[in-house]
């Protein structure tokens, strides 16, 4: 037992518990401290807050490091697929064959959307942002399968095999069909494969043609999926879990956190990269003109795929994603100016005074657009596929929740900074 740590309020010293958790962070529990001082403690964007705790991913961003369930990220990279990554983040354990096998079967039945659920596609005019229909889709689950979505942890709990199963699966499929309505393009059934061979086939396939995905592209698909399986207590896990503190069901916080996962410094850097390398290109620049931009300071020049809010070092995703990404456009004989350019930038920014005071590196983002887009994905389905792979750490997160018994709802306090107490003014003394 740690020695509590003192804080000296005016005259009053209050003792705070440590706690430390099993990797060794280090803690001080100030959840009495409003009770017994009235103050609280001020942490714009909860930057230095510990919201929970969590037994699934351990990050350590100063020393770029990442592990599922005490699994470091290169290993299962190099060793595993998206699916028994996703069954490890969200049970806790590698599957056994029997285990493995009863997820498979459970994804499998259940990657088709009720045929009542696809007219709901009718409703969106072709160019509704992609994240917009997912996110209203998701939440739409909740309406068809109601026995998995009562809003009550117990009841919810008691279905949680199968309601897991459906969102990662129906998540997987929703996205090939969103990309299929924005191109007009009839929705394909989905079929007895694999998950990542069952998603390009609903991509790609043709009525009378169906695609026949290479093994170079499915395995990248895995591993851009698996590298996007879980990251902490990042914007969207932790809307997932402050809309699941409310009791609300496992589809409508994932569909909450699809939301937060939708804006330009979160889900939507990727796009961003693409969109920046692509204008880098057209303007025949070979980036320096950009990094001069991007230490200007300005928010909308910064240089995206770079930084992050928690790395302080190299994302260690960002290792993986880049090294595969030359593999990959090899083995699809394929080249692609944009990675010349990414590469370039890489190394302009890690020997640039600018950036590496600042410890800022590239982050998952930087190269994973030039895989989504070597395997035949459009720019703006890129968050989409993020959501595909970030499905199993929502899950695992919305499952701690709902079965902590000593949980309670996700409610922060905040420094008011508005007009004092003031009379009500008539509206005809109002100039
Ligand atoms: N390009 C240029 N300068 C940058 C960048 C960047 N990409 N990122 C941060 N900086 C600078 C800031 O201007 C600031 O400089 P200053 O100290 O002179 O004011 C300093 O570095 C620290 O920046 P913060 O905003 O404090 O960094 P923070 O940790 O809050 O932000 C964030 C992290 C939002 C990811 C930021 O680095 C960024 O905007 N990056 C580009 C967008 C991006 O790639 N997002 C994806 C994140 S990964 C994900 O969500 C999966």
């Amino acid at each position: 037992m740690s020695t509590p740590a003192l804080l000296k309020i005016d005259d009053k010293e209050i003792a705070c518990p440590i706690m430390t958790g099993t990797e060794g962070e280090k803690a001080i529990d100030a959840r009495n401290l409003r009770k017994d001082t009235g103050y609280i403690f001020y942490d714009q964007g909860y930057g230095n807050t510990g919201s929970c705790e969590s037994a699934i991913t351990f990050l350590d961003g100063d020393n770029g490091i990442l592990r599922h369930r005490g699994y470091a990220i290169d290993q299962l990279a190099a060793h595993s697929t998206f699916v028994e990554t996703a069954y490890l983040v969200i049970y806790g354990e590698l599957p056994n064959p029997k285990q493995r096998k009863q997820f498979g079967d459970l994804l499998r039945q259940n990657a088709h959307v009720e045929t009542q659920m696809q007219r709901l596609f009718e409703g969106y005019p072709k160019d509704t942002p992609p994240m917009a229909m997912l996110a209203s889709l998701v939440a739409s689950l909740a309406g068809y399968y109601p026995d998995l979505a009562t809003n009550n942890f117990e009841k919810d709990l008691q279905q949680f095999d199968l309601s897991a199963a459906m969102a990662i699966s129906k998540i997987r499929t929703l996205g090939a069909m969103i990309y299929r309505h924005t191109r007009g393009l009839p929705f394909m059934h989905p079929k007895d494969l694999p998950f990542c061979d069952n998603f390009l086939h609903l991509m790609f396939s043709e009525p009378y043609q169906d695609y026949v995905a290479i093994p170079e592209v499915t395995n990248a698909l895995n591993l851009i999926l698996l590298m996007h399986a879980d990251h902490e207590q990042n914007c969207s896990t932790s809307t997932v879990r402050m809309v699941g503190s409310s009791g609300a069901n496992l589809f409508t916080s994932l569909a909450a956190g699809i939301a937060a996962l939708s804006g330009p410094l979160h889900g939507g850097a990727n796009a961003a990269v693409m969109q920046m390398l692509q204008s880098i290109h057209d303007e025949g620049d070979d980036g320096t003109r950009f990094i001069a931009a991007a230490k200007g300071g300005s928010k909308s020049n910064r240089l995206m795929g770079f930084g992050h809010a928690v790395y302080r070092n190299f994302d260690p995703r960002a290792k993986v994603i880049g090294e595969a990404c030359g593999v990959v456009l090899k083995k699809l004989g394929k080249s692609d100016p944009l990675l010349d350019i990414a590469q370039n930038l890489e190394q302009a920014a890690l020997k640039d005074d600018y950036f590496i005071s600042r410890k800022l590196y590239p982050n998952v983002d930087f190269y994973s657009g030039i895989i989504f887009r070597a395997l035949g994905i459009p720019t703006n389905m890129f968050t989409v596929m993020f959501a595909i792979g970030r499905s199993p750490g929502w899950i695992a997160n919305w499952r701690e929740v709902a079965s902590n018994p000593k949980g309670r709802i996700y409610r922060p306090r905040q420094i008011y900074v508005g007009p004092v107490k003031r009379d009500y003014v008539p509206m005809a003394q109002r100039g």
